[in-house]
């Protein structure tokens, strides 16, 4: 039988949606937790959405920069973990008050205005995303669908050339999921460390040329960028274009595979939708509370403070637990139920206060797209082998999800929709 701090630090735990029920007995038994990780790792758990959502809001209190973002859960992948995330260069992992005008500076084409105007590229690239798909036929919602959408988009809003984009998706997985042995092969801090490394140089090589030789592309923006008259170091230019990679793609990935997941086992959620195509802006607001993708963050305290009666000393360690947040029946009325018409829907799957996502507009966008379009071209969907999750308490969510398309012409034949959890093809 695992202890309470093993069952939290193995990224095991995290195979199944089993975990959320472990959540919930740490809200209601631990909401603030001393937690033992492996090789001597030790940190805070905090569980509730109040608590979170204050963490959050506290960029100074509560840092960001000190080690980075990713929680660091055995004591071995310290220096990889902090590493990840640049401190003091990466814009995620740079405190108030200097984030801000870092976040000024790169916030441009994710801004919801400039988000709007590029709608109908962006939403064009998504099309031909699903133009390429087989009209009736057998998918991994996964690989074919939900990586390629942001991927295609943000390569699009960087000026990468999509043939980097298979590597990059890669190299993602390596730099954010190596707690996953089909990522790592076993070596964590090193997968982490390679991954990376490989999305910096990448990075490196398509950035700074353009400091001399500018496009019309975010890169590029960011090569020829100034703070307070300032140039930004090669290095600034080249952990910054990592976050917008690193940043958009898992995350955005696992929301649309989980969201789908969830409207597939929850078959009258997805009637709504078909009924009422309006409702798709709520839904994709559910489907970032419910699917998760980013489970924990890191932060580490800069002076004493009190949780909850627990005394959190300066220089501790705080890891938030967003999808414990998420299902917090002190924010959520029916937490634990998948609601396409929540609202309102106070989830901080996007985080909050001064680190909130920088691609949420970008992000909602594309989720809704791919949405409308799912629903628009095909009838149903069959459930062709059980969606399997990545190991991984960081960021997380489906790694493979085979679904078969059911094209509008044949749905006579297969009308509705049946989730089957346990893999057998189901339609009726
Ligand atoms: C559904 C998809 C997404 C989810 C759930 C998500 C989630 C998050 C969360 C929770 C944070 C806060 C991190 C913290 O407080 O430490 C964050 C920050 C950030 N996200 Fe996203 N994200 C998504 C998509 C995107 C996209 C498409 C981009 C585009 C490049 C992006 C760029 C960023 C950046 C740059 C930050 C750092 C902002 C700052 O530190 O000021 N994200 N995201």
């Amino acid at each position: 039988m695992q202890t309470l701090d093993e069952q939290l630090t193995s990224a095991e735990t995290f195979l199944d949606d089993s975990f959320y029920l472990l959540l919930e007995r740490m809200r209601k038994e631990h909401p603030v937790y001393w937690t033992s990780g492996l090789n001597g790792a030790r940190f805070w758990s905090v569980f509730k959405h109040a608590d979170v959502k204050r963490i959050l809001l506290d960029g100074v209190l509560f840092s960001s920069e000190r080690e980075g973002v990713m929680p660091v859960m055995d004591e071995t992948l310290s220096a990889a973990n902090r590493d990840a995330f640049g401190p003091g260069e990466m814009l995620i992992a740079i405190d108030p008050p200097r984030h801000a005008k870092f976040r000024e500076l790169i916030s441009g084409p994710f801004m919801p205005g400039a988000v709007m105007e590029t709608s109908a590229v962006k939403t064009a690239l998504i099309r031909k995303i699903f133009d390429d798909l087989p009209a009736d036929g057998i998918i991994d919602l996964v690989d074919d669908l939900a990586a390629k959408i942001p991927m295609t988009i943000i390569a699009d809003i960087l000026g990468l050339p999509q043939e980097r984009c298979a590597d990059l998706l890669k190299w993602g997985k390596m730099a954010l999921t190596s707690s996953d042995p089909e990522y790592s092969g076993g070596d964590a801090a090193a997968t982490t460390e390679e991954g990376i490394h490989q999305i910096r140089e990448c990075v490196r090589k398509l950035a700074m040329p353009r400091r001399r030789c500018p496009h019309a592309d975010a890169l590029s923006a960011l090569a020829t960028g100034a703070i307070d008259g300032l140039a930004l170091t090669e290095s600034e230019i080249v952990q910054n274009g990592t976050l917008m990679i690193l940043a958009g793609f898992e995350t955005t990935r696992n929301s649309f595979s989980g969201g789908l997941l969830a409207l597939l086992e929850h078959p009258d959620q997805m009637q709504l939708l078909r009924d009422d195509p309006k409702l798709i802006r709520r839904a994709v607001e559910e489907m970032v509370r419910w699917a998760n993708p980013v489970i924990t963050l890191m932060r580490v305290a800069t002076r004493d403070t009190e949780l909850r009666g627990q005394h959190i000393k300066a220089g501790d360690r705080v890891v938030i637990w967003l999808a414990s947040a998420n299902r917090d029946d002190e924010a959520f009325e029916n937490a634990n139920q998948f609601d396409v018409t929540r609202a309102p829907n106070a989830h901080i799957g996007f985080g909050f206060g001064p680190h909130t996502c920088l691609g949420g507009p970008l992000a909602r966008l594309e989720l809704r797209v791919a949405l409308e379009e799912l629903l628009s071209r095909y009838e149903g969907f069959e459930v062709r082998g059980k969606p399997e999750r990545t190991q991984a308490n960081f960021v997380g969510g489906l790694k493979r999800f085979p679904i078969r398309l059911i094209a509008r012409s044949s749905a006579a034949a297969s009308r509705e929709l049946q989730f089957s959890a346990n893999a057998t093809p189901t339609v009726t």
